[in-house]
């Protein structure tokens, strides 16, 4: 069945075509933000919702276009309805209901950080357990997932998310938004030594990133390089990350593990996990580079796979829109 997959939780509109027969996605089409954002030093909702307005018309037919397909092709519309900036939501979200609505076909609202655990397995074999890391701009966690809608929280972050860390850093520094690509380009040309920062120290496999931001902050005050700065931040972060991850691993004994979300492009990051399966025997499942970062082809695919396990039954057209909502209530 071809599915339409939309997501507009934050400042990407996505919107992908994904058939679960052929288990490819036919196109996946993100519209970014940054340059409307950019002044603002962060995402401004309002300013986000205009935007998508603006663009998930031509977005959609890009996608359709790029798919190959007709819209009167699509047999199921998928769509992230939590969590994100309200305003966001709403846009993706009644869009959605349109083409469905117009067009007699069942819908299914998505949650997005349910889309982005799955997000390794879009074009492969999906087989449970699995542990899943979550580093995304706006969640950071380590769960157990034994089926789909069966999820056991291990820990998470206790303020920031990682991602919100490598761009409140680069804020700090200077660099820009979005901070993680920025920082990663640092890293891989940075040849100095390391500055030390200290890891945080919280219980079992939660995990802290605010003093981090703290260390940064005396460490541009006492007028280290940029380059030192950005790169010291990204060894420690992510070091700080994958240990945790092992300790999840070591835990819980499950050999397959997924890790997702925006933070999971980083080059350091991926370098560490290769050793990990080395190290701890285990297999790690990441995204394709294109599926990292909010996109409308992990919605399509869990969208899909809830709809099969609903037995083939969508939502109903009143399903809202929530700024945030527990992933087990899903
Ligand atoms: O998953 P995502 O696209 O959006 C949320 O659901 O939050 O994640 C966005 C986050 C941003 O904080 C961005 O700085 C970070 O992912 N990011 C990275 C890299 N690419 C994106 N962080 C570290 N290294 C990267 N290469
Ligand atoms: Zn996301």
């Amino acid at each position: 069945m071809k599915v339409l997959g939309i997501d507009t939780s934050c400042d990407d509109t996505a919107v992908a075509v994904y058939d679960s027969d052929d288990r490819k996605v036919l196109s996946n089409v993100v519209s970014s933000q940054y340059e409307a954002h950019r002044a603002y030093g962060g995402v401004v909702p309002e300013i986000a919702a205009r935007e998508h307005l603006k663009n998930i018309d031509v977005i959609f037919e890009k996608a359709l276009e790029r798919a190959g397909i007709d819209v009167s092709d699509i047999e199921l519309v998928a769509v992230t309805y939590t969590p994100g900036l309200l305003p966001a939501l709403l846009v993706g979200l009644t869009f959605a209901k349109g083409v469905a609505f117009t067009r007699y076909i069942p819908f299914k609202g998505v949650h997005h950080i349910e889309a982005h655990m799955f997000s390794p397995f879009i074009e492969g074999k999906l087989e449970f357990p699995f542990l899943s890391l979550v580093v995304s701009g706006g969640h950071t966690m380590i769960a157990v997932v034994r089926s789909l809608g069966n999820y056991k929280l291990l820990g998470k972050t206790v303020d920031d998310a990682v991602g919100e860390a490598f761009d409140k850093v680069a804020k700090m520094l200077g660099l820009g938004y979005p901070g993680g690509p920025v920082i990663d380009r640092i890293f891989r040309n940075y040849r100095g030594s390391y500055l030390v920062l200290p890891k945080p120290q919280v219980r079992g496999v939660n995990m802290s990133f605010s003093g981090l931001k703290t260390a940064v902050k005396r460490m541009v005050e006492d007028g280290y390089s940029k380059e030192m700065i950005a790169a010291s931040f990204q060894k420690t972060a992510i070091d700080y990350v994958v240990g945790k991850l092992r300790k999840a691993i070591r835990e819980t004994g499950i050999r397959r593990v997924s890790i997702s979300g925006g933070v999971s492009a980083n080059s350091y990051l991926r370098e560490r996990l290769q050793e990990l399966e080395d190290t701890e025997k285990v297999k790690i499942f990441l995204p394709k580079m294109e599926f990292t970062s909010d996109n409308g082809a992990m919605v399509a695919y869990v969208g899909y796979l809830r709809f099969e396990k609903a037995e083939r039954i969508g939502d109903s057209f009143s399903l809202n829109a929530y700024p945030s909502l527990p992933i087990t209530g899903v």
